[in-house]
C-alpha cells in the first residue's frame, strides 16, 4: 500500500490514528505542509519600530520577521550564511543591522550581507550575492503571516473568505492583552481539534450546561478554513442546554448571564463585568430582558471606545465566531475581544505541541495603552488554568495516550458536529498528497 492510502483521511470521515502519533507523518507535515502554508508568525504590534525583530519557529525552521528602516516588514531565514548560526534568538529591538554573534558577519535589515569580518582573507572564494534566505511575509488583521514557499499564492487569496467574514471585528485594531505559551501533551492537530468542535462540551465541560446552550451551533466549511458559531438568534434569550430538560421556572436568567460572563473569563472586558453586576443588582429596565439590557450596554461600551458596532445585530454582540484559520489558529472572536490559540508542532515530536494563547481586545483610547502580559508556562500540569482549560488540557493528555497505545487504527467522527475537524484533516491531505 502507498503511504497516502494508509494515512489519508477517509471519504467517510474516519481519521487514521497514526496521523497524530507517527514520527514519519510529522516529518511529512514539515516537508509538505509547514514548508508551504501561510502561518501566523506573530502580531504586528510585537514589532512596532524600525529594527524590531521577532523570531518565529516552526519545527526545526527558524524565521526572522524584521521591520526595516522604512517601516516595511521583511522575513528571512535565521541561519547565517557563514557557518549557519542562528542570528537572533527570541527577539531584538531597534537593531540597526543583523549581526551574527559567532564571527560578527553583518546583514542589512532586508537580509543582504553587508559586512564580512576580514573579507580579504576570503579572496574571491565567496559568492557575491550572499543574503539570508528570503521568506514571504504579509499581514492581515494585525497578524504577521509568513510562508516559506517562494511560489506561495498571495495571502489575500489564501485567507478568502475570512477577510470579509472578519472585517467587522477589526482585528487590526485589537491589542494583545495576554500572550501565554505552554507545551501541551498532545499532537498539534489534537489540540486544534479540541477547539474546533462543540460536541465535547456536554461531557467534558458539563458544569457549563446550565448557562450554555451547546446544541444551537452551526458548522461551516470554506474551501480551506472553517467556522462555527451560534445559529442566528440563538443568543436572543438566555437559556440552559436543552440537554438538561429544565422548565422555565427551573432556571434564572441572571445566573445564566453571570455564568456566561464568568465562564468566558478573558473574552469580556473589565467594564462589562461591572455592567453585569449593576444589572443584576437593579434588574433590567422595564419591558426589556436582562440579555437585551446587557447587549445594549455592551454596544454603548464599544461605541465609547471608538468602535463602530452598528453592523452587528444584538445577539451577535454576545456570540462568537469560532474560526479555524487553517492550519493552526483557532478560537472565539467576539466584537471587541478574541481568545486565539496558535498551535505548532514542538520540534519534530508528534506527541507534544507548542500552544500560544493570545487574548486580544479593542483598546480604550481614553486610557493609556498597557503592554501585554507575556508568560511562559514551564510545566502545563503544574499551572493554575481556569477550570474549563484544565479540563481541556487534562483531556489532551488522555487523548494522546489513548491514541499512542495502539488500540485503534481509526478514529470515527461525528458527521455534523465534528465536520470542521474532518475538514481540517482533508485540507492537510491536499498539501500532503495532492499538490
Ligand atoms: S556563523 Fe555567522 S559569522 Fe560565522
Ligand atoms: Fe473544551
Amino acid at each position: 500500500m502507498f503511504v497516502d492510502e494508509v494515512w489519508r483521511t477517509r471519504a467517510d470521515g474516519a481519521i487514521p490514528t497514526a496521523r497524530y502519533t507517527a514520527a514519519e507523518f510529522a516529518r511529512l507535515e514539515h516537508e509538505r505542509l509547514w514548508s508551504r502554508v501561510w502561518q501566523v508568525a506573530g502580531r504586528e504590534e510585537q514589532l512596532p519600530n524600525p529594527g524590531d525583530v521577532l523570531e518565529y519557529e516552526i519545527g526545526l525552521v527558524s524565521v526572522l520577521v524584521v521591520r526595516d528602516a522604512t517601516g516595511v516588514l521583511r522575513a528571512m531565514r535565521n541561519s547565517c550564511r557563514h557557518r549557519g548560526s542562528k542570528i537572533v534568538v527570541g527577539q531584538a529591538k531597534g537593531a540597526a543591522c543583523l549581526r551574527c554573534p559567532y564571527h560578527g558577519w553583518r546583514y542589512a535589515l532586508d537580509g543582504t550581507l553587508t559586512d564580512v569580518v576580514d573579507r580579504d582573507d576570503f579572496g574571491d572564494a565567496l559568492p557575491s550575492d550572499l543574503a539570508l534566505g528570503p521568506v514571504n511575509v504579509d499581514t492581515f488583521g494585525g497578524f504577521v503571516f509568513v510562508n516559506l514557499d517562494p511560489h506561495a499564492e498571495p495571502l489575500a487569496q489564501f485567507l478568502a473568505p475570512l477577510r470579509d467574514l472578519l472585517a467587522p471585528y477589526r482585528l487590526d485594531a485589537m491589542r494583545l492583552r495576554l500572550a501565554r505559551t505552554a507545551v501541551l501533551p498532545a499532537n498539534w492537530k489534537a489540540v486544534i481539534d479540541a477547539f474546533n468542535e462543540g460536541y465535547h462540551v456536554q461531557s467534558l465541560h458539563s458544569q457549563i450546561l446550565p448557562w450554555t446552550d451547546d446544541t444551537s451551533l452551526a458548522y461551516e466549511q470554506f474551501e480551506t478554513h472553517a467556522r462555527y458559531g451560534r445559529l442566528p438568534g440563538a443568543r436572543r434569550e438566555l437559556r440552559p442546554s436543552p440537554r438538561l430538560g429544565l422548565t422555565d421556572d427551573e432556571y434564572e436568567e441572571g445566573e445564566i448571564l453571570q455564568g456566561m460572563i464568568a465562564g468566558l473569563g478573558g473574552a469580556f472586558l473589565q467594564d462589562e463585568r461591572a455592567v453585569v453586576d449593576q444589572l443584576l443588582a437593579t434588574g433590567p429596565p422595564a419591558g426589556i430582558t436582562l440579555l437585551a439590557a446587557f447587549q445594549a450596554h455592551r454596544r454603548e461600551l464599544m461605541t465609547a471606545r471608538g468602535f463602530d458596532v452598528s453592523t452587528f445585530a444584538d445577539d451577535e454582540l454576545t456570540s462568537a465566531q469560532d474560526v479555524l484559520w487553517f492550519p493552526n489558529l483557532v478560537g472565539p472572536i467576539y466584537p471587541g475581544s478574541a481568545i486565539l490559540f496558535r498551535v505548532r508542532p514542538n520540534g519534530e515530536d508528534p506527541h507534544t505541541a507548542i500552544n500560544d494563547t493570545w487574548v486580544l481586545e479593542w483598546p480604550d483610547s481614553r486610557r493609556e495603552a498597557r503592554p501585554p502580559r507575556v508568560e511562559y508556562v514551564e510545566d502545563w500540569d503544574a499551572f493554575g488554568w481556569d477550570p474549563v482549560t484544565r479540563q481541556d488540557y487534562d483531556n489532551l493528555a488522555r487523548v494522546q495516550a489513548g491514541m499512542r497505545s495502539g488500540a485503534n487504527d481509526m478514529l470515527f467522527t461525528n458527521p455534523r458536529q465534528e465536520s470542521n475537524v474532518v475538514h481540517m484533516h482533508r485540507v492537510i491531505d491536499r498539501y500532503l498528497f495532492d499538490a
